[in-house]
């Protein structure tokens, strides 16, 4: 049985005051026992989150890791190795928002993925299609291809240790979400994908969706067969709707 998961990604939003703030309201949440939880702070603030919800069962990942494993001379980023250090568990491999406006590419997301489970980080891998990509009818293919990238440079067994977010980037912070079926199609022809390798990876690999996910559209999209849960961004900011997305998933 997969273990459902979810995790909020608080993207660039916060201060020391408001990350104060929704730690104390994490930290009054009931989450259920069967489900991860983990959040995704900026990475100034990954100490405080870890400190803050220290005795509570969240786990705390970062947004974005360098290609390199180890601490070396490149300015500006961070080692997955620091990550560690640090407390993290997880750490986010290929937001659409770094593809689009870091121009991240397969290439360096292969090396990103890999460091990451160099140091013993879980890579959560992120995918999904544009709406002018969907509307061509080419959402298999993209999707396809980011995962593809992986599997043939680091071998399915890559995932044995990793989950996937799909994405779609239409839905990201737009109040659209993908219906339950649009989402569960993807999720399956990802599941296929990767069966066609390993059935046993395939079957174990958390799949989870993400985009405009909310307390209101949580349990019906949780509640399809290749959908393990969820990747938070806007509704993750709300300590108590994040609870109740978390609950959603434990049902
Ligand atoms: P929203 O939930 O705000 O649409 O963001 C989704 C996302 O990008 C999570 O990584």
């Amino acid at each position: 049985m997969r273990r459902p998961m979810v995790a909020g990604n608080w993207k660039m939003h916060g201060t020391r005051a408001s990350v104060a703030e929704l730690i104390k309201g994490l930290g009054n949440l009931a989450l259920p026992s069967g489900v991860e939880v983990a959040v995704f702070p900026p990475c100034l603030y990954i100490n405080q989150v870890i400190e803050g919800l220290q005795g509570k069962s969240v786990a705390v990942g970062a947004q974005n890791s360098a290609v390199e494993p180890m601490q070396g001379a490149l300015t500006g980023e961070t080692a997955p190795s620091q990550l560690v250090d640090a407390g993290c568990e997880f750490v986010l491999v290929g937001h659409s928002e770094r593809r689009q406006f870091m121009g991240e590419s397969d290439a360096t997301l292969n090396r990103k993925f890999a460091a990451a489970q160099a140091c013993g980080l879980t890579p959560v891998l992120c995918i999904g299609e544009t709406l002018e990509e969907r509307e061509a009818g080419k959402t298999l293919e993209v999707v396809g291809r980011q995962l593809g990238s992986i599997i043939e440079e680091l071998g399915v067994g890559a995932f044995a240790n990793a989950v996937i977010a799909y994405e779609p980037v239409w839905a990201i912070g737009t109040g659209l979400t993908a219906t339950p079926q649009q989402a569960q199609d993807v999720h399956k022809a990802i599941r296929e994908q990767l069966a066609a390798e390993n059935t046993e990876v395939a079957k174990n690999v958390r799949l989870l969706y993400g985009g405009s996910v909310k307390a209101a559209n949580a349990a019906e999209l949780f509640g399809m067969p290749d959908i393990d849960g969820g990747l938070i961004g806007g509704a993750s900011l709300n300590a108590d709707e994040f609870g109740a997305i978390c609950r959603a998933a434990g049902n």
